[in-house]
């Protein structure tokens, strides 16, 4: 199903909208744990402090908005309270492995410079996503007079995009090629995501 088609499907029916909302703050939270999961004393910066700090906030805001539709309704991230639960967490750890095998193979990288790598490379795989997605969901959550807001989390993606580029400009020379093979793994994972989303949204009908 074509995204919009698909968020509109899901903006309009309250249980699936309230899914996808935390289903959107699992992600954030799961990209939070990984950001301070990768962190070493080595690269540990303001920068990175902040991203995670902020991607904490963006699991948080958006579980509170579910208050603005059905109070109470998804208290957890139990799979009953998502959306395509599995491929959910298979999208981001997928991701993951697959980023730390391409630098591993490609560039021989290990230990820190691996793990520091993979979390400029993975972030700037999702913040790409971010940047398209978040925006398009904003657009139909006017058009149909949500209450329903993301608007203060795409300035902060924004920033958070830029911040990926500026240290992959600093990592490599040929970061954009390295960025391009990741991108296009995220490509395929994210096309599953939406095929699993897709189909449990039909089964609502
Ligand atoms: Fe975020
Ligand atoms: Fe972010």
């Amino acid at each position: 199903m074509e995204l919009e088609k698909l968020l509109i499907k899901v903006i309009c029916n309250d249980q699936l909208h309230v899914r996808l909302l935390n289903t959107l703050s699992l992600q954030e939270n799961i990209g939070a744990r990984k950001i301070s999961a990768s962190e070493q004393p080595e690269t540990t910066t303001q920068m990175v402090l902040k991203h995670a700090a902020e991607e904490h906030r963006h699991a948080f805001y958006l579980k509170k908005q579910i208050d603005k539709i059905l109070p109470g309704e998804c208290p957890t991230y139990q799979p009953d309270y998502l959306l395509a639960p599995y491929a959910t967490k298979y999208y981001l750890n997928k991701l993951d492995l697959e980023t730390s095998r391409y630098l591993k193979n490609v560039l021989n990288l290990q230990g820190a410079d691996l793990k520091f790598a993979a979390y400029l490379l993975v972030t700037y795989a999702i913040e790409v996503r971010a940047d398209e997605l978040y925006p398009v969901y904003q657009g139909l959550l006017n058009e149909l007079d949500s209450r329903v807001s993301v608007r203060n989390i795409i300035v902060e993606e924004q920033g958070h995009l830029e911040e990926m580029i500026a240290q992959l400009r600093v990592f490599s020379p040929d970061w954009e090629h390295h960025a391009s093979q990741i991108t296009f793994i995220e490509n395929q994972l994210y096309q599953n995501w939406i095929i699993e989303l897709s189909s449990e949204v039909r089964a609502y009908e």
